[in-house]
């Protein structure tokens, strides 16, 4: 498929503000199939960046499901929020996720896309704002490391949580998980 026009205009914004770690193309079209899917209620996102991964969501969501998205730079934060502002489902909020996100959950797709690198003291946080049933997505792991990692650790044995770790180019992986719906909310235990 070819970008869409908000994919278009949120890599220009990148290129303008000279911001480099928007999510890859192959991450965007993933984000894209998993907001595309049926049944889609509220929608999120950790650490906004320009609005490519945002853009990529929102170009498949229906019109009517709200996306929320937080990033703590200002300049950016403002940025993205120029990029959607003719759509009243698209909130971009400026500030910590911490503190903004739990009194806009639960979500039942969350990018996860800031802070990731340390479950042990947020992880749980992270657990907190997903639905029963809901889809986790994160990006930027190295595939093959030679020494333990946090990160998998956490989201791959999660007691509530069933995931795999995805190539999403020979050099990048992704962890994409799902919220165990029989269990009852995520972070409680069954
Ligand atoms: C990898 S970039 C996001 C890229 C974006 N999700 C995309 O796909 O294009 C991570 C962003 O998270 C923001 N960030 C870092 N800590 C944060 C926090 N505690 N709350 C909200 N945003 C945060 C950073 O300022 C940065 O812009």
């Amino acid at each position: 498929m070819t970008d869409p026009p908000l994919v278009q205009r949120a890599l220009a914004l990148e290129r303008e503000l000279g911001f480099e770690r928007s999510c890859i193309r192959e991450v965007g079209l993933l984000l894209h199939v998993l907001a595309a899917q049926r049944g889609r209620t509220r929608v999120g996102e950790l650490g906004t960046g320009c609005g490519v991964g945002a853009a990529w969501i929102v170009s498949a969501l229906p019109p009517t499901v709200p996306f929320v998205t937080v990033e703590l730079d200002e300049t950016r934060a403002r940025a993205a929020a120029g990029l959607f502002a003719d759509d009243e489902n698209v909130t971009v909020l400026q500030g910590d996720w911490h503190e903004l996100m739990p009194r806009e959950a639960p979500f039942d797709l969350l990018f996860l896309d800031s802070g990731k690198q340390h479950p042990g003291v947020d992880g749980a946080d992270v657990v907190g704002l997903l639905a029963p049933g809901a889809t986790i997505l994160m990006d930027d792991l190295t595939p093959k490391l030679p020494d333990a990692d946090p990160v998998r650790e956490f989201w791959l044995n999660h007691p509530q949580i069933a995931a795999l770790e995805i190539l999403t180019t020979p050099e990048t992986a992704a962890i994409v998980g799902t919220v165990n719906g029989r269990t009852g909310k995520a972070g409680t235990a069954s």
